[in-house]
């Protein structure tokens, strides 16, 4: 059987309006420099953007962590933000923080889930983006079709699903190095749930079957203000996940994207959202929002992959949408209210601080009791 590398990376080059979308003339840059300089290097590709971050899925043969592929995508976002800089697209290059490429692009700003896989006979997966959020966005909808048959009918009805699944959690507060822990499914579930209930620093890198040993999930973990020091925009994630036979149904991957739960990233990166399921190549709008994510299915076959389906194209997701609208509005009702926006540990990384500093000298300590 032969081995097979999904690989994901993504990046905001640069976007028309704000941070709203990419322009076509970028996306055709960058897609054509796949295709051009990936020549005996990929086996395919699949080039897309969900708001102002564009994506580039990559089948190839060498594995996690390529050099060779990292720098292809890199150049290619380099191509392209020479392209957004020409066509005056706002915020070129945003995501690219790092001037000097060093073998590989975590840490240097693009998100990034690869995974290397024994290739099944069918090898059917998704490819989540997600755009004004950050990667434990995907803590909660990773949690519930992992671990929850309300969710996931498999863990009742498939013995090799319910022998349940490996959890990788990083602590992404943790800089110098990647800090992990694995923890078990069923048996730790409520150490699972302590943990990822803190999106913003406990965050789901990737899950394993225990019936096979085989990776089912690999989810990006980049913080962009941990390189940056500065807040310069949301470290919006990609995700793969592989589905069917020994791992959940496509559409058990699925189910807890109905609760459109609320996550950090709305509005300069500063407020909460719900987190809305949405059509492929969608762009941004109300306040910068509110948070998005797509999700396209693929087959691939050593290496070449199908025409995507578009998996939150259906009429049951309108209805959700529409929902999520509705959330987003009573939360934006409260404006920088309380949980409307986030707390100081995560504004910290913006302007307000300087704003708190000048406070400060103005503050007294009043005489006497
Ligand atoms: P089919 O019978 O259409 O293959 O579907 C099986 C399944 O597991 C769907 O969740
Ligand atoms: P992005 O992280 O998607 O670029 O958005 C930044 C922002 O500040 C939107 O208000
Ligand atoms: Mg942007
Ligand atoms: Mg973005």
């Amino acid at each position: 059987m032969a081995k097979i590398t999904l690989s994901i990376i993504k990046a905001d080059i640069g976007s028309i309006g704000g941070h709203i979308k990419p322009s076509q003339k970028l996306l055709e840059t960058v897609s054509n420099y796949i295709k051009e300089k990936g020549r005996g290097l990929i086996i395919d590709s699949y080039i897309g953007h969900t708001g102002d971050d564009i994506a580039i899925l990559t089948t190839h043969k060498k594995g996690p962590s390529n050099p060779k592929i990292h720098k292809l995508c890199w150049d290619a976002f380099l191509a392209g933000t020479k392209i957004a800089k020409s066509q005056g697209l706002y915020g070129a290059g945003q995501d690219l923080l790092v001037s000097a490429f060093s073998g590989n692009v975590k840490g240097m700003g693009p998100q990034v889930a690869e995974m290397e896989i024994e290739e099944r006979p069918a090898e059917p997966f998704l490819m989540f983006m997600a755009d004004k959020t950050e990667p434990g966005a995907f803590n909660l909808p990773l949690y519930l079709a992992f671990t929850d048959p309300m969710h996931n009918a498999g863990l009742i009805l498939s013995p090799k699903v319910k022998e349940g699944f490996k959890f990788v959690i990083m602590d992404v507060s943790y800089t110098k190095v990647d800090k992990i822990i694995e923890l078990k499914a069923p048996e730790e579930i409520y150490d699972i749930a302590a943990l990822l209930r803190d999106t913003g620093r406990f965050v789901v890198e990737s899950i394993f079957s225990r019936a096979s040993g085989e990776q089912v999930v690999s989810a990006s973990t980049t913080r962009l203000h941990n390189i940056a020091g500065k807040y310069v925009g949301k470290d919006d994630p990609v995700m793969l996940v592989r589905t069917q036979k020994d791992f959940p149904a496509t559409g058990e991957i699925l189910s807890p994207y109905t609760i459109t739960p609320l996550v950090a990233g709305f509005m300069r990166g500063s407020h909460n959202s719900p987190l809305m399921p949405v059509k492929k190549n969608t762009s941004i709008s109300f306040f910068d929002g509110p948070a998005i994510v797509s999700c396209l299915a693929f087959c691939e076959k050593e290496g070449k992959l199908t025409e995507s389906a578009d998996t939150f194209d259906h009429p049951y997701w309108d209805y959700v949408r529409e929902q999520a609208a509705q959330e987003t509005q009573e939360l934006r009702r409260q404006g920088f209210f309380g949980a409307a926006m986030l707390p100081m540990s995560e504004l910290e990384y913006t302007g307000v601080m300087e704003t708190l500093k000048e406070l400060e000298k103005r503050f007294k300590i009043r005489k006497g009791r």
